[in-house]
């Protein structure tokens, strides 16, 4: 068996100043949950990464930037406690499957609460998979009740989870999926997140955006 995850590596969002040892034990302990996912980095950290660039985006506080930071890279930990047989099942989940993987919210929470530092991770764990309209779950929130980094990681994991290559399903191209979260922008996410989000990737991609400048300019 060989294993080729990349945990080794230090916070990638600059400014962010989360304690070393606090962020690689996160890690560490995050990894175990996408344990099933062969790849370089782990659903969890690209979460992560991904939810505090989008926070910095909205110009939230660096405490709030760290905080999120941390709460992506738990999002999943209740994950954890549920059978593996119903995590990396590919076929189509039955009803006793999905009240399963419902769970893994509150589990998730449940744990993080009790334990310093972590207990200020709980709420956004809890409320990750809430929609604005108010049909997701655990507690049916909606709109602004929902709090900004269960908003944020939101928007991160399911885009996360329609381009990774390591998903189980085919990967989207990263436009597709922004297009696919602008389309639920305002049912189940949060438009404002959303145009975070794609603000976020097109600064990752200059290059995409100096050839159309430079296509623009040619033009004038
Ligand atoms: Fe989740």
């Amino acid at each position: 068996m060989t294993l080729d995850l990349d945990i080794s590596h230090a916070c990638a969002v600059t400014d962010i100043s989360v304690d070393a040892a606090l962020e690689g034990m996160s890690i560490l302990i995050t990894s175990a949950i996408d344990r099933n996912i062969p790849a370089r980095t782990t659903h969890s950290q690209r979460v992560a990464t991904l939810a505090a660039s989008i926070a910095e985006e909205l110009n939230l506080s660096l405490k709030e930037v760290e905080r999120i930071y941390l709460a992506g890279l738990f999002h999943d930990f209740g994950k954890l406690f549920l059978p593996s047989n119903v995590l990396i099942k590919r076929e189509p989940l039955s009803e006793d499957d999905w009240s399963f993987i419902q769970l893994h919210p509150q589990l998730g929470a449940t744990f993080l609460e009790h334990v310093p530092p972590f207990h200020d991770l709980a709420k956004d764990v809890l409320h990750h998979h809430e929609r604005i309209d108010g049909r997701g779950y655990p507690r049916r929130l909606s709109g602004e009740d929902i709090p900004i980094g269960a908003r944020i990681i939101a928007v991160a994991e399911s885009f996360d989870a329609m381009t990774a290559l390591d998903s189980y399903r085919t990967s989207l191209q990263q436009d597709i999926a922004g297009d696919i979260l602008i389309q639920d922008s305002g049912t189940q996410f949060d438009g404002g997140v959303v145009q975070a989000l794609l603000a976020v990737l097109d600064r990752r991609r200059p290059h995409v955006r100096s050839t159309l400048e430079a296509n623009i300019n040619a033009k004038r």
